[in-house]
């Protein structure tokens, strides 16, 4: 990583640009009080609202929350169907509102695999708040790192069949223009909640020099303070992106 990568991400920086979540620790949270998973994935629904309000308060441009990914269309159909129906009714409720307060909706993942209603919802909600100017909210659904590298790989490749591009030219930027976050930095800090250390097929490409921060709490127990506590611990680490200690130094003083 050359010098000017380590200016672009500017080390001194307290509070990161984009920070994406692994919501995880759902249906623990729920068996620990007797409850169905389903349960837990509701409550989970008042973590991402306390946690995007708290966001936009920092000054984070970007927030990635992963809430599906595809390999959970694995688990069994009546968990899959309450989450899908969870995502659209919370769509529904709370799109109005993030428009008032000025965030930008936008979905990455295989919308193929989504319902018909749940694709319009998603298109209604990005269309209605497409210019926005505040925090831009991805939601990650029937998203895996891997999907989203093959689709880049394969759209490129249809390009350069089509002579819009030549393959001598592809390097990262051009690259990370045909993945899903194409227009935002990349993650800053990745928070997982629910104790597990994996990234779980989430954003492989973009998460290269994120910093990361593991935490147990399950997701249905994660909100503003958590959230708080996670930027609190990004402040306080030193980003060389492959350069010395003295380097980063001399940059944050020019
Ligand atoms: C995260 O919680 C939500 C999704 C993956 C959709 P889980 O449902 O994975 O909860 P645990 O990990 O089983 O506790
Ligand atoms: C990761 O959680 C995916 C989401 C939070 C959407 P999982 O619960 O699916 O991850 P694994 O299976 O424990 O790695
Ligand atoms: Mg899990």
């Amino acid at each position: 990583m050359s010098d000017d990568t380590a200016q672009r991400n500017r080390p001194d920086a307290a509070v990161p640009r984009h920070i994406a979540i692994v919501m995880d620790g759902n249906g623990r949270w729920a068996r620990s009080r007797f409850m169905p998973r389903q349960a837990g994935h509701r409550a989970g629904v008042d973590s991402v609202r306390q946690v995007v309000e708290t966001a936009g308060h920092l000054g984070v441009e970007a927030l990635t929350l992963f809430a599906f990914s595809s390999e959970n269309w694995s688990r069994p159909n009546d968990e899959v169907s309450v989450l899908m129906d969870l995502m659209l009714r919370t769509l529904q409720k709370e799109s109005a509102r993030l428009h008032q307060n000025n965030v930008r909706i936008r979905l990455i993942g295989e919308r193929s695999h989504l319902s018909e209603r749940l694709r319009l919802e998603i298109a209604e909600a990005e269309r209605l708040t497409e210019h926005n100017t505040g925090l831009t909210l991805v939601v990650a659904v029937s998203f895996g790192g891997r999907w989203d590298m093959l689709q880049a790989a394969r759209r490129f490749a249809q390009d350069v069949r089509e002579g819009v591009r030549d393959p001598d030219d592809l390097d990262e930027a051009l690259f990370s223009g045909y993945l899903s976050l194409d227009g935002l930095p990349d993650p800053d800090l990745l928070i997982r909640t629910g104790g597990e250390q994996r990234i779980s097929n989430f954003l492989l490409w973009h998460l290269a020099y994120a910093e990361l921060h593991f935490v147990d709490t399950l997701w249905p127990d994660f909100g503003a303070e958590e959230l708080k506590a996670a930027v609190a611990s990004f402040a306080g680490r030193e980003r060389r992106f492959g350069l010395t200690s003295e380097q980063v130094e001399r940059l944050s003083r020019a």
